[in-house]
């Protein structure tokens, strides 16, 4: 990958979300600012971060391309911490149902839904997903994102689960924007198991997982716990064969039914427990009590017409909170990071402050990189976006519009 050497000078509002790990609580409103500052970046990463007035002079650094950021707020990348981006076809007629009445849990259980994609993208070449992915990869770098986490699940056979996450492993190694994936096969049932769920379970931990893990494939491994689909007991037994082989934990928790997800998230030291709209007082008070961040998807909420999750409630309670798309084909068609400001806000209750460190240092946090990416912090890489307006409060308030001027990855400007 590319690694640029730049100098931002000038910025109004330099926003560096300071950190190396997960805010949690009151410590979200932090954003660290410091006002006409300057950024630095060799080689793709961060090596000065000050006010202007202190930077070192622009002679020692005749390699360095730079750019005047007068009159703009400056911030992290954006880091997208959940979606479903590979995936074939597409599911507006579902959309149509659902507008007219019809659930998302009972289009699934008609065998729509998740075993729609299933179909479609079992037949879909390597190379139609791959370009499908990248047209959906350069959307997300053009609103600031660097960072994103992709799952398979749309495969649920071993071949298929294997053909999401290299398509996700060669977009990686061309994309600027870093990918980070997960094994998802336990995203549903597929119909040749129907009825025998515990047997596909055991297809998943002892053929599919080992070698996913052999091949390096992915980082992290996911379940859909969910009444009808994955019960507690079911998660805890994948989810803990998983961590034997060393994948990081996430969890669709508690999104439709109060099933204790989010309890078991804790129990288990994953890295996020997502959704949460169902989530109980004890779940979140365990997850405040963890190193687990609650990562929350109003444009789930937004596009199935549920409540939302109780952003401010967990925040209050002491949680880290992260904010990301859940970008798939069926229940969030949508990875507009303009509208998950405007959610996150207007619906949830967060602060513009909280917003920004949910999308930055705690996403980062929740796909397990706060070491590298996720703030403006000398040493890490060099992964900054500069608005079109002078502060990140224009984020939220510009409703559904990206403010994005510039992204900037590993030191290059796109
Ligand atoms: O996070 N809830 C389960 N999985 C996805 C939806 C996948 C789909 O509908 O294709 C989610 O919302
Ligand atoms: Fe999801």
């Amino acid at each position: 990958m590319k690694q640029g050497n730049i100098i931002i000078k000038n910025a109004t509002q330099l926003v560096t979300c300071s950190g190396f790990s997960a805010k949690k609580g009151k410590d979200m409103a932090d954003l660290s600012i410091i006002e006409n500052g300057a950024v630095i970046i060799t080689n793709g990463i961060i090596t000065y971060v000050g006010k202007d007035a202190n930077c070192p002079p622009l002679s020692d650094f005749p390699e360095h391309t730079v750019v005047d950021a007068t009159g703009k707020a400056v911030l992290p990348g954006f880091i997208d911490s959940h979606t479903h981006f590979i995936f074939g076809g597409y599911r507006e007629e579902e959309f149509s149902w659902r507008m007219r009445g019809d659930s998302y849990m009972s289009i699934m259980e008609r065998g729509g839904g998740i075993h729609n994609t299933m179909t479609a993208t079992r037949n879909a070449s390597f190379d139609e997903l791959k370009e499908a992915g990248r047209r959906r990869l350069d959307k997300m770098l053009a609103m600031g994102v660097t960072t994103v986490e992709g799952k398979s699940g749309y495969g649920m056979d071993k071949a298929t689960e294997l053909k999401q996450l290299e398509v996700m492993k060669a977009l990686n190694e061309e994309h600027p924007v870093d990918i980070v994936s997960t094994f998802m096969g336990a995203h549903a049932t597929p119909k040749e198991y129907k009825g025998r769920e515990d047997d596909f379970l055991d297809y998943l931990i002892s053929e599919v997982m080992p070698e996913v893990r052999k091949q390096g494939l992915a980082e992290c491994c996911d379940i859909f716990c969910e009444k009808n689909v994955f019960d507690i007991e079911q998660s805890r037994r994948y989810l803990t064969a998983a961590k034997k082989l060393g994948f990081k934990l996430k969890i669709h928790a508690d999104e439709i039914v109060t099933l204790g997800g989010a309890e078991l998230a804790t129990e288990l030291g994953a890295l996020s427990a997502d959704h949460l709209l169902q989530a109980s007082d004890k779940g979140i008070e365990d997850l405040a009590n963890s190193n687990t961040v609650a990562t929350l998807l109003p444009c789930t909420a937004f596009s199935l017409k549920e409540h939302y999750a109780r952003g401010r409630y967990m925040i209050d309670a002491g949680c880290a909170v992260a904010l990301a798309s859940d970008l798939n084909p069926g229940s969030s068609f949508t990875n507009s990071i303009p509208l998950l400001f405007a959610l996150a806000c207007i619906y949830m209750q967060l602060s513009p402050e909280e917003a920004v460190t949910a999308l930055t240092i705690n996403s980062a946090a929740a796909v397990g990189k706060a070491d590298t990416t996720g703030s403006i912090d000398v040493g890490k890489q060099g992964d900054i976006i500069i608005l079109e307006y002078p502060s990140y409060k224009f984020l939220p308030y510009h409703i559904g519009m990206n403010i994005v001027k510039k992204t900037i990855k590993n030191g290059v400007l796109y």
